[in-house]
């Protein structure tokens, strides 16, 4: 069954703006738990927009689910996953400046570096996945990095304008999720997804986690956290 990993990014969007105390990410993470979310997913970015390295500690000693934190490959970013330690390390491409994540990594045009980085953390025993984008490039690049996981972004899927070319985003998807899963890789996916459109993305059978932050924390502003969380679980079908 597919587990629902909530990303708590933009509870510390909210705080970093008023550079306040609240609200408080970890607070939102213990509630996503109780909630019945089966996984907490964070993003600590360069310029520290919104989770802070504070946060990791507190999340991590907190969270009694599943700690996935998203990072660039960079060597301050593996000095980070080696003191914070968190369950899983997604590794995502970051631009200076970007508004979010907007692609995936890519796998194949990165190999020597991110086999690099992605031996150091496996050494240090911390589990790996990868953002990539659906093409068979890119999942094969990713089985041949020596990964256990996947994240396959749904992005294309979720922005499409018309039924034509979200079918293509889908099939895209669905191809790649069983590509991974003869490979023998774990296969979660993220970015976009909503309550309007998760629904056949839990449906693909080898998706075994969705990651999903802004749809739910826009949600939960206006009908609270676990409401919002709810009706996500319930479009997912768990
Ligand atoms: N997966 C990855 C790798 C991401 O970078 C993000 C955004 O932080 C998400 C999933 C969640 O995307 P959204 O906030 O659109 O649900």
């Amino acid at each position: 069954m597919v587990r629902l990993s909530v990303n708590i990014d933009h509870v510390a969007t909210l705080r970093q703006a008023r550079q306040a105390a609240e609200p408080d990410p970890v607070a939102a993470a213990v509630l996503a738990e109780l909630a019945g979310a089966r996984g907490i997913t964070c993003h600590i970015r360069g310029d520290r927009r919104h989770i802070q390295d504070q946060d990791l500690r507190r999340l991590q000693e907190v969270v009694t689910t599943h700690l996935n934190v998203e990072m660039a490959a960079t060597a301050p970013m593996l000095r980070i996953a080696r003191e914070y330690r968190p369950d899983l390390v997604t590794l995502v491409p970051e631009e200076p400046g970007e508004i979010t994540t907007t692609g995936g990594i890519d796998a194949a045009k990165h190999f020597t570096r991110l086999k690099r980085h992605v031996q150091a953390l496996k050494k240090s025993k911390i589990n790996v996945s990868l953002f990539v984008d659906p093409h068979s490039s890119q999942i094969a690049a990713a089985a041949k990095l020596g990964v256990g996981m996947i994240e396959l972004n749904t992005n294309a899927f979720a922005e499409a304008r018309s039924e034509r070319t979200q079918a293509r985003a889908f099939d895209a998807l669905v191809s790649a999720a069983q590509q991974a899963g003869d490979l023998g890789l774990l296969v979660a996916a993220g970015h976009g997804l909503s309550v309007r459109n998760v629904t056949p993305i839990a449906d693909i059978p080898e998706v075994v986690e969705l990651n999903i932050g802004h749809s739910i924390i826009s949600r939960a502003v206006l009908i609270g956290l676990e409401r919002a969380i709810v009706e996500i679980l319930d479009a997912i079908g768990v």
